[in-house]
C-alpha cells in the first residue's frame, strides 16, 4: 500500500470538528457505500476498491440500469435505487455521494439522521442555508463531512502549499489561478450542454477552496461570466478578482473554450507572487521558483493509479489522496479538509460571484448570505 499523503499541517482546525472526530483511529476497515453511479463515480470507486480499509458494501442509483451496471462493473454485491433505503439496510460507517447538487441536502441530511458519517461531491449545496442546514444536522449527529474538494489534493497544489508555509517566496501578495482548456467535456457530461448557470457553479468552488487554501479567507469578490460558445446555454468562462484577508490578490480565471496549444487540462496553472520570489505552475506540472535572478524547476507529475490513465493522473491522483485523507478523518487523527463548516464560506462566495456578475458592483463577503440575507439561488449543478 502507498504511503499516505500527509494532512496538510497548517490546515486551521474547525471550529466544533474535534468533537466530530470519531477517535477510533488503528487498523479499522471501514464500511462504505456509494451514491450515485454516475460520469465522476467511477474515480471514486476505483479508488475505494484499491484501500486496504475500506469495503464497499453497496451503491446506490435512483436510475436502477446505471445502478445495476456500475455494481456489475466494479463487484459490490448490494445494490439500491433508495438511499434511505440502503442506509437502513447496510448501516454503512459512511457515506459517498456523488450526486448532483440538488440531491446533497436531501442525502446528507439522511446520512445524519442514520448517524452516518459523509463524503459530499461539490457544489456543495443550492443554497447558503441549504449548506450550514447540512453541517448543522452533521456536527449535531456527531459524524464528520468531508466535501470532495479533490482540487486542493492535487500533487502540484499541495507541494505549493508547503512551500508557501515554508516561506519560499516570503509574504504572498498576488495569485492567478487559471483552468482554462478546450476540452470536450461535453462527450463524457453530455447534460452541462444545458446547464444554466454553468461553470461558476461548477468550477467556482474548486477554484475558490484551491483559492482558499492557498491564501486564506476572502473578504470580497468581485465575477464577471461570458457565454462564449453558443452550443452550450450557460456561462463557459468566468474572472474573478478576489480580496484576501491577509491582504493578497487573486484573480480566478475559468474557460472551457479557450484554443490553447497543447490542451492544457485537466490542469490548473498557477503564478503566486511574493515578496522574496514567485511560483510558477507551468504546464506539464513544473513548480518553477523565480528567486534571486534565478529559475529552479522541479516536477509535480503525478502518477497514474493502475486503474487510471496519463491524461487524468493529476485528477486521478487527487482522488485517492482525497480518500486516503478520509481514513485519517474516520480515525480521529485529522479534520476533514475542507469540511461542510470550511466550504458555507466557499458556497458563500460562489453565489456572491453571480450576484456580482448581475450587479456589476464587488461584493463585501461580511455576512453575506448568511441566514435571513438576501441569496442568489442557482438552480442546479
Ligand atoms: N470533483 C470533481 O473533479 C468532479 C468532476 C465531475 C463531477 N463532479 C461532481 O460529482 C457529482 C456527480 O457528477 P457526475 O458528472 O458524475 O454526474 P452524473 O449525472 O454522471 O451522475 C450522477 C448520478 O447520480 C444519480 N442520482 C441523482 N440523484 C440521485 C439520488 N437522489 N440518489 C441516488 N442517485 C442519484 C443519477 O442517476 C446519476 O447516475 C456532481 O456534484 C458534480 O459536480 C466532481
Amino acid at each position: 500500500m502507498k504511503a499516505k499523503e500527509p494532512c496538510p499541517a497548517n490546515h486551521t482546525r474547525d471550529r466544533g470538528d474535534e468533537r466530530l472526530m470519531r477517535g477510533e483511529g488503528g487498523n479499522r476497515t471501514y464500511r462504505g457505500a456509494l451514491i450515485g453511479c454516475g460520469f465522476f463515480a467511477r474515480n471514486q470507486m476505483a479508488a475505494w476498491l484499491e484501500m486496504d480499509r475500506v469495503s464497499i458494501e453497496a451503491v446506490c442509483d435512483i436510475d436502477p440500469e446505471n445502478a445495476r451496471r456500475f455494481a456489475s462493473e466494479f463487484g459490490i454485491g448490494r445494490v439500491f435505487t433508495d438511499a434511505g433505503e440502503m442506509l437502513a439496510s447496510v448501516r454503512p460507517d459512511f457515506v459517498d455521494i456523488v450526486t448532483p447538487t440538488s440531491s446533497h441536502h436531501d442525502l446528507v441530511e439522511m446520512a445524519a439522521r442514520a448517524g452516518v458519517a459523509a463524503i459530499c461531491q461539490k457544489p456543495f449545496a443550492q443554497t447558503v442555508d441549504q449548506a450550514i442546514r447540512m453541517v448543522e444536522l452533521c456536527e449535531q449527529a456527531g459524524v464528520p463531512l468531508l466535501v470532495h474538494e479533490n482540487f486542493r489534493w492535487q500533487r502540484p497544489f499541495l507541494h505549493i502549499r508547503k512551500m508557501l508555509k515554508d516561506r519560499a517566496i516570503g509574504d504572498m501578495f498576488f495569485m492567478r489561478l487559471s483552468f482554462r482548456h478546450n476540452f470536450d467535456v461535453y462527450q463524457t457530461q453530455p447534460h452541462l450542454r444545458d446547464r444554466k448557470p454553468l461553470f461558476l457553479f461548477n468550477m467556482g468552488p474548486h477554484l475558490f477552496d484551491l483559492a482558499r487554501y492557498l491564501a486564506g479567507d476572502i473578504e470580497n469578490v468581485f465575477a464577471r461570466i461570458q457565454y462564449v460558445d453558443p452550443a452550450v446555454k450557460g456561462e463557459t468562462a468566468f474572472t474573478i478578482s478576489a480580496a484576501h484577508a491577509g491582504g493578497a490578490q487573486s484573480l480566478l480565471e475559468c474557460s472551457f473554450a479557450s484554443h490553447i496549444v497543447p490542451d492544457p487540462f485537466p490542469q490548473t496553472l498557477a503564478w503566486i507572487e511574493g515578496s522574496e520570489g514567485t511560483i510558477e505552475l507551468a504546464p506539464g506540472y513544473r513548480i518553477r521558483t523565480h528567486k534571486d535572478g534565478n529559475i529552479e524547476e522541479e516536477s509535480a507529475n503525478p502518477a497514474a493509479p493502475g486503474w487510471g490513465n496519463s491524461k487524468w493522473a493529476g485528477v486521478q491522483e487527487s482522488v485517492q489522496n482525497i480518500q486516503r485523507h478520509w481514513i485519517d478523518v474516520l480515525d480521529g487523527s485529522c479534520d476533514a479538509q475542507p469540511s461542510g463548516r470550511f466550504t458555507i464560506d466557499t458556497q458563500r462566495l460562489c453565489l456572491a460571484s453571480y450576484e456580482s456578475v448581475e450587479s456589476g458592483m464587488s461584493i463585501n463577503m461580511k455576512n453575506w448570505g448568511m441566514p435571513n440575507a438576501h441569496v442568489a439561488r442557482p438552480q442546479d449543478s
